[in-house]
């Protein structure tokens, strides 16, 4: 049987334009929170089905667990993206011709286009993410937002540059009306090479493979 455990992952992240080393150290830390909530959930489902089967009594416990699993997954995973597409000493733009850019403009016209429509769906209201995606059947990129963690993300597609737009994302940093200050910052640190080693994973072509 494979482990249910996640281990949390370590990033070497600091000394970023604009997102501060105390933001990040406590964001690190509510991205550890997922991963444990993530790990109890799964052993709470464990223990339930540990006799083979989900009595009536045990039921209404097994539904709020497991309901809970997309929350927590997802606010695993999501900050895994997050925290892995940045980095300090970076350029606001990837370069001319490189494939995240080529991806865009085939997407959406032009890089300009893409990016106004992946900062404005940053700045939509409400606590969430912006994510674009690609779809591996076509290779097109979309960009869209999610509610909390877990309303909103497209089954199957493959995430290519995630950005966390919560408030604790930038409150020690920026007011929570300095949104975009905060996207402009996060822009300064995107790692574009991570970015662009997420499309296409080798050997997959379809969004069912
Ligand atoms: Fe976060």
């Amino acid at each position: 049987m494979v482990s249910q455990t996640y281990k949390t992952k370590e990033f070497a992240l600091s000394g970023l334009a604009g997102i501060s080393d105390k933001t990040l150290e406590m964001h690190f830390k509510l991205y550890d929170g997922y991963v444990k909530e993530t790990n109890r959930l799964n052993e709470k489902i464990a223990e339930i089905l540990k006799d083979g089967k989900v009595d009536h009594e045990e039921m209404p416990a097994y539904s709020e667990f497991t309901r809970r699993l997309g929350f927590e997954y997802n606010g695993m995973v999501l900050h895994e993206y997050y925290f892995g597409n940045l980095r300090p000493k970076s350029v606001p733009e990837p370069d001319k011709g490189s494939a995240f850019r080529k991806a865009a403009e085939q997407s959406f016209g032009s890089f300009e286009t893409w990016k106004t429509d992946f900062m404005s769906v940053g700045k939509m209201r409400g606590v969430g993410w912006a994510l674009c995606y690609e779809d591996l059947e076509n290779g097109r990129l979309s960009n869209h937002w999610i509610t909390l963690h877990e309303v909103g993300n497209v089954a199957g597609f493959n995430p290519i540059l995630v950005m966390d737009v919560w408030e604790h994302a930038f409150l020690l940093d920026y007011k929570p009306a300095e949104r975009p200050k905060y996207i402009d910052a996060f822009f300064a640190n995107l790692d574009w090479k991570a970015v662009e080693q997420r499309l296409r994973p080798a050997g997959r072509k379809s969004r069912a493979a």
